[in-house]
């Protein structure tokens, strides 16, 4: 933020020229802006603060813009963002997703019930054959680290998001916004649609103990 003449010196000579991001700035943006609910780090303590710690910058910048731009509205907590992130530049954006992706990321503790365990691992692994879900596995990664952007952009994915020790109350909110159609994703929506509460549940818990 207190490096608005740069940016803006930026997008006035290179605008449609992609600008590396400054990973100077986007540290300071995290520390000054996002740390109060995200974590310096990006390791959020809290289940409402999603973790952003080692997420692929495209996701995270993309979801900030969205949160910004009001397109993101789904989830209580999520207005609360919006005063923090509304004076920002895409350039900045850019900076602090870049920062963030380069933090490590801490694993969360799933609840050690071995059949509760298992059946998480199933579905993230092997899916659910019998209502057609497909292994989470398969775009999020074996554990959980998802797909960076450059790999998969050709099929209009941005980024497969790093799940892997993600708050397992946070992921049934996702889940669920999926379901009910708050939040649309052509993959993500008919996955969630498939899914009983239990399954979320299930597979939530293995999430977040994933690394
Ligand atoms: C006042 C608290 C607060 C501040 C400050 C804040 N956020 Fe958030 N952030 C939230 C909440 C709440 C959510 C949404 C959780 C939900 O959808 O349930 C969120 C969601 C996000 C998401 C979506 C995560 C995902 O996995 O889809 C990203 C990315 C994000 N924030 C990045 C940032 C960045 C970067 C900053 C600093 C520039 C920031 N946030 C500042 C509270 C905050
Ligand atoms: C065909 C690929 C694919 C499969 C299979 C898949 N996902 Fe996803 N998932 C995605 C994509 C792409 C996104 C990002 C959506 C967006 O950009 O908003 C996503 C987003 C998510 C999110 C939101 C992450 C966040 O930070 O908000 C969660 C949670 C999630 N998936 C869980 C799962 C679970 C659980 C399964 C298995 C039951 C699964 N996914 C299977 C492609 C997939």
């Amino acid at each position: 933020m207190k490096r608005f003449l740069p940016a803006l010196v930026i997008t006035l000579f290179a605008t449609n020229v992609f600008a590396a991001p400054d990973l100077e700035n986007g540290k300071q943006i995290a520390e000054n802006v996002c740390a109060a609910c995200h974590a310096a780090d990006g390791n959020s303590p809290i289940s409402i603060y999603p973790r952003l710690a080692g997420q692929h910058a495209a996701y995270t910048a993309e979801h900030v813009k969205y949160i910004r731009d009001g397109s993101r509205a789904w989830g209580d907590m999520v207005i609360t963002m919006v005063p923090n992130v509304e004076g920002m530049s895409d350039q900045e954006i850019e900076d602090v997703s870049a920062y963030y992706a380069l933090q490590v990321s801490l694993t969360g503790e799933a609840d050690a019930d071995p059949e509760k365990l298992k059946a998480g691992q199933d579905i993230y692994r092997g899916g659910i054959l019998a209502q057609k879900v497909p292994a989470c596995m398969a775009c999020h990664g074996p554990n959980g680290a998802g797909i960076p952007a450059a790999s998969v952009a050709k099929d209009g994915v941005l980024a497969y998001p790093r799940i892997s020790g993600q708050h397992k109350d946070y992921v049934v909110a996702q889940m669920q916004a999926f379901r009910d159609g708050s939040r649309q994703h052509g993959m993500m929506s008919t996955i969630g649609n498939r899914m009983t509460d239990q399954q979320i549940d299930d597979v939530a818990n293995y999430i977040q103990g994933l690394h």
